[in-house]
């Protein structure tokens, strides 16, 4: 039985820095020394996902394995997430050639396997029409439902697979956001799995264990993908463009330019409440002071502010209000300064 299980969890469409919140997280010590965390667990999705951090300085792209493996830290992909074995691969010589463990780097036995005709169907079909990562991401849980998936166990070496032994702190390492969950967001313009802390527990724990649920957000909104919430109309908006611009918003994955606009706060403050966040952590408040112009959504209206102080405190005031859950708010200014 494990200690307690720790989540980090994407508030909006994604692209909110959780990798960067799962690898500082990663790296928290006991005075001893030991790591605090004995697992850092993937529980959704594939390498639909992308995640950038920064260890020592250097920056790393990674789209499947758990950035516990920066510190040292048992890394596993979850049964309810899904696997292409040659970005798998991939990922496994860059990590190794970057002189990382890679031995702590583990699949579930019953993660399902991405096929070539599943990446296939999904470029020719839901590419365009869904805006998807083209990454056989659909088709294969589609697979999974109809129980004529291809099972990691049955199609990786033995060593690789996870012996399914969980003890100790673990981290539930989210990927997508809540608003890209299939069960709660803009249907069918989500992802195929479940963003949301509820699915940690597919790892194999009981609702009990969960412990603090860290959620990252972002100062406004971005999304890469269709979405008819998010027009592609807002390309063309100058401010909201520059505000693209410094803060590249470009997809890891697929290197797509995302679409900005200001926070809807309406959507954040229901965001933490069925992800049950305790701790948030809003990002790229740096590159909105770069701009200089502080704007967001709430109840209706859009609302200016002379300064980022001003609007911090604003979201901050609101978040206290309604989100009984809530025990911290951070904002960070640079990507590595959390
Ligand atoms: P799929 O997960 O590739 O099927 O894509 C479905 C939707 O989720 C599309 O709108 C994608 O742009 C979006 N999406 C999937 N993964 C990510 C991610 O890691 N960050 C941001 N958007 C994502
Ligand atoms: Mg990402």
């Amino acid at each position: 039985m494990i200690d307690l299980a720790d989540v980090v969890v994407g508030l909006a469409w994604g692209d909110e820095a959780k990798g960067k919140i799962t690898s500082h997280l990663s790296s928290k010590r006991f005075i001893s020394g030991k790591p605090y965390y004995d697992f850092v667990i993937r529980w959704a999705g594939g390498n639909n996902a992308g995640h950038t951090v920064y260890v020592n300085g250097d920056k790393f792209k990674t789209h499947l394995v758990p950035s516990g493996i920066f510190y040292g830290v048992q890394s596993v992909i979850g049964p309810n997430c899904v696997l292409n074995i040659d970005s798998f691969n991939q990922e496994l010589d860059y990590l190794k050639e970057s002189g990382f463990d890679t031995s702590l780097i583990k699949v579930a036995p019953n993660c399902h396997i991405v096929k070539d005709e599943h990446i296939q169907f999904d470029r020719d079909n839901l590419a365009v029409k869904l805006g998807t990562t083209s990454r056989g991401i659909a088709p294969c849980y589609s697979d999974k439902a109809a129980r004529v998936g291809m099972l990691a166990k049955d199609a990786l070496e033995s060593e690789v697979i996870w012996d399914g032994n969980l003890y100790g702190n673990i981290l539930c390492e989210g990927a997508q956001g809540v608003w890209l969950d299939i069960n709660h967001g803009n249907y069918p313009y989500v992802t195929s799995s479940e963003t949301l802390p509820y699915a940690a527990c597919s790892i194999g724990f009981p609702p009990q264990k969960i412990n603090d649920v860290y959620g990252a957000a972002k100062i406004y909104d971005t999304r890469s993908g269709e979405d008819p919430r998010f027009p592609s109309s807002l390309l063309d908006d100058p401010v909201l463009s520059r505000l693209a611009e410094i803060g590249s918003e470009y997809g890891v994955t697929t290197g797509r330019k995302r679409k900005v606009n200001w926070l809807d706060l309406n959507m954040l403050v229901k965001s933490i409440n069925i992800a049950g966040a305790t701790h948030i952590i809003i990002s790229k408040c740096d590159i909105m002071k770069e701009l200089d112009i502080y704007k967001l959504f709430y109840n209706d209206e859009r609302i200016s502010f002379n300064s980022m102080s001003d609007m911090q405190n604003f979201i901050t005031n609101t978040i206290k209000s309604s989100c009984s859950l809530v025990k911290q708010i951070r904002f960070s200014y640079s990507p590595e300064g959390l």
